[in-house]
């Protein structure tokens, strides 16, 4: 898929939790493109809304105090290149009202400038917002989304890609043996099940730091991970007792839901909905 979307100049938008993949996937693009320009990034989140504009479009001489010389922003330096605007969901309306002319005619002014320029950069944006949800709560524009959501990529987090956790970690840990110069070390069967069963909020970069701690620590011939369980994780757990709970309630109240939904003290309509969340019918 990155590498089909590389070749055309479709504005691409990648869907994910932190850690994911998000910046080396657009990074990859870019890449795989051909461009001769530069990959340009941005993350819209870790720079103040003062500052975002002149940093996106760059300013004139003049535009503003301490604007001692003109400066171009981000988006000429990925003339011919790329620019990845990371977490785009932080921009304000007025930036997001500038960007969108960006996308709709290649053009945009310096802050303080009157000219027009033009841009043929390819961009690439990210986000782990819901997007639809922002724009319901009216803090992103829809015309600005569909721009944007033109050819979307969503990376799904480490803890549903159970499937392939031990192969992205085989290949990480070959990554960070090169880089340490040692020859790399296998997994032992306990560290297997410690990365197969924990649910990594911080994604591959988590996955990543962990490993390169443990084989640094490792003296023996098998790399061992323990994982402390962390507090926050607990849905699973929550769950499972919840799901008892319901059986027990529904068994003591003789099958009467009416009855059960009092015992639990909740409501007959949230009952339903857990009965049919946790397949008890
Ligand atoms: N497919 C992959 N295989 C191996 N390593 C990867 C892969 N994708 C990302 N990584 C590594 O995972 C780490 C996190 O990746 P990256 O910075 O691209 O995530 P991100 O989604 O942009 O995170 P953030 O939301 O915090 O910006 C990086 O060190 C990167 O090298
Ligand atoms: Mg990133």
């Amino acid at each position: 898929m990155v590498k089909k979307v590389a070749k055309t100049d479709a504005t691409v938008i990648l869907y994910g939790e932190t850690g994911t993949g998000k910046s080396a996937i657009a990074k990859a693009i870019h890449i795989m493109s051909g461009k001769k320009g530069t990959f340009v990034e941005i993350n819209c989140a870790s720079i103040p809304e003062t500052l975002i504009e002149s940093e996106i479009f760059g300013y004139e001489k003049g535009a503003f105090s301490g604007a001692i010389k003109q400066k171009p922003g981000k988006i000429e330096l990925a003339q011919n290149g790329t620019l990845f605007l990371d977490e785009i969901g932080e921009l304000s309306p007025s930036i997001q009202a500038k960007f969108l002319k960006v996308l709709q005619d290649k053009s945009f002014e310096r802050v303080g400038g009157l000219q027009t320029l033009k841009t043929n950069a390819r961009f690439i944006t990210a986000t782990n917002k819901d997007l639809k949800q922002l724009i319901k709560d009216g803090k992103f524009r829809e015309d600005l989304y569909f721009r944007l959501n033109v050819f979307p990529i969503t990376i799904p987090p480490l803890r549903e890609r159970k499937q392939h956790i031990i192969k992205i970690a085989q290949y990480l840990i070959e990554k960070i043996s090169e880089k340490f110069g040692e020859e790399t070390k296998k997994l032992s069967k306990s560290a297997i099940e410690s990365i197969k069963n924990y649910h990594f909020p911080g994604n591959i970069r988590e996955l990543e730091n962990i490993l390169e701690r443990a084989i640094i620590l490792s003296k023996g011939e098998d790399i061992e991970i323990k994982i402390e369980k962390d507090v926050e994780w607990q849905e699973n757990d929550l769950k499972s007792v919840e799901k008892k709970a319901i059986i027990e309630a529904l068994k003591k109240a003789g099958g009467n839901k009416q009855k059960a939904s009092q015992l639990l003290g909740i409501s007959l309509r949230t009952l339903y909905n857990k009965i049919k969340e946790f397949g008890l019918e």
